[in-house]
């Protein structure tokens, strides 16, 4: 099976440039000027943006958390993907407190095996460090291709781990080439603010925002940095969202130190102030909530310094009547948002049109760097000879309105209802595969594979 994609306006994290795509089988293998049109599938890419698919490394579909689970499995969350031009997502593992690596990496396969549309692999979120955990890890990295770690400093009595299984953690990982990735949010600090507010009858949305306050990521982040530069382990930080904490990653990098950053877009374009409007407000309550305008213009300014690297998601749904658990207290309502499909058409609208970063670095932001971080590239990450035909096909004149009646998502409402954005996604190939063809899925659960990913080099 071959296909030609024509004319087509090519933009890598590095080039921009008009050229024709050759694809064969899965692969991509060769791309040129007026290559032979002698392919099964011809598509004219004049006028058009022709990009790497999308990769979210931070996604958490089926999971079990907070007394319920994210609303999209993986057939739904990675379908959603595609159709927002994500063609890879990596999820999060949660080992159980008392119980083994190998039990929760079973438990997880079990709900994903064959149920993915498109690509995925796992993090492995390490919550109770011990001896017998410490024999696991280079199983993980070596055999499953599975190289990062995942690190909770808040969520206490469910997966936090201290510091002490921190340090012991990173010795480990970095023993056999894996990373750190992390929750850096100060849990202690956060559970005395909770504790606080509930006690004084402070039980609305607005508190959950209250109760996470900067300093708790400011500090926990300049802690997780220490501790990684002492065991000189590379880190990640997660979902990073303000200038507190991204200063302490500026005096990391001060001194040499490996550490990538990734905010997630609803904390390049959404603010505190939605918290003031009483329980609607738990549509956004996440963790770390949203911050304050000043903040969103430190990450952006992040993105473009190239301190923060990767843009993400941490999409974790949940219904409106998943929501409503915590109606009378902020701290039964589940943390997460829903953003799979709209990630990389809000940050082509918002980003590159507003002119707030340029093309390569949009492609950077959104598939590049994901792919050389976390051991992927050049197999996904890029458009180049030899690397997976993992291609999206952009209009970016085409205008169109993002609504919960319309999504992909399992969600019923959205956290962008009504933005009106300018640049489609028209066509999505995986692995040399139509996905996505004018809003029409044509690849069935089970095509996507689980990719085993390389250790960590200096991506
Ligand atoms: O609110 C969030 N972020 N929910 C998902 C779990 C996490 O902390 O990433
Ligand atoms: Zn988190
Ligand atoms: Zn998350």
């Amino acid at each position: 099976m071959t296909t030609l994609i024509r004319n087509g306006r090519i933009i890598t994290a590095t080039d921009d440039y008009v050229a024709d795509i050759f694809i064969d089988g899965e692969k991509i293998i060769a791309i040129g000027k007026d290559l032979p049109a002698n392919a099964d599938t011809v598509i004219d890419a004049t006028g058009k943006l022709v990009m790497p698919g999308g990769i979210d490394p931070h996604v958490h579909l089926d999971m079990p958390f907070m007394g319920t689970y994210s609303s999209d499995n993986y057939e739904t969350g990675t379908r959603a993907a595609l159709f927002g031009g994500t063609t890879m997502v990596i999820d999060f593992i949660l080992q159980k407190q008392g119980h083994s690596l190998a039990e929760a990496l079973n438990e997880w396969r079990s709900r994903s095996d064959n149920n993915c549309v498109g690509d995925y692999s796992f993090h492995m979120a390490v919550t109770d460090f011990n001896e017998e955990t410490q024999k696991e890890i280079r199983g993980l990295i070596e055999e499953e291709g599975i190289t990062s770690f995942k690190t909770f400093m808040a969520y206490k009595g469910a997966l936090m781990i201290d510091d002490r299984q921190m340090i012991g953690l990173m010795e480990e990982v970095k023993k056999w080439g894996g990373f750190i990735n992390v929750h850096a949010t100060n849990g202690d600090m956060i559970d005395y603010l909770v504790a606080k507010h509930r006690a004084e009858g402070k039980l609305s949305p607005l508190y959950h925002y209250l109760s996470q306050p900067e300093i708790t990521e400011a500090e926990a982040t300049e802690r997780f940095a220490d501790m990684a530069h002492y065991t000189g382990c590379p880190g990640y930080i997660v979902h990073l969202t303000c200038e507190g904490a991204l200063n302490a990653i500026r005096q990391a990098l001060l001194r040499n130190q490996k550490v990538h950053v990734e905010t997630c877009i609803q904390y390049l374009l959404l603010d505190a102030s939605l918290y003031e409007m009483d329980f609607e407000g738990a549509k956004w309550v996440m963790s770390p909530p949203l911050r304050q305008k000043k903040d969103q213009e430190t990450l952006w300014a992040g993105i473009n310094q190239g301190i923060v690297n990767v843009v993400a998601t941490d999409h974790c749904p949940f219904k409106w009547e998943q929501k409503l658990m915590g109606k009378e207290d902020f701290s039964k309502i589940p943390n997460g948002h829903p953003a799979i499909e709209n990630r990389m058409e809000l940050l082509f609208s918002e980003g590159v049109n507003k002119g707030r970063i340029g093309l390569n670095k949009y492609v950077e932001v959104s598939s590049t760097n994901a792919a050389k971080i976390f051991g992927m590239f050049p197999r996904k990450g890029t458009i180049a000879v030899d690397s997976d035909a993992d291609i999206i096909i952009m209009d970016p004149t085409e205008k169109h309105r993002i609504a919960a009646a319309t999504h992909h998502m399992n969600v019923d409402y959205s956290g962008y209802e009504g933005w009106e954005l300018q640049g489609k996604i028209k066509t999505v190939l995986l692995r040399g595969k139509i996905a996505i063809d004018h809003n029409e899925c044509k690849l069935e659960k089970g095509y996507g594979q689980f990719i085993k990913r390389s250790k960590h080099t200096n991506g």
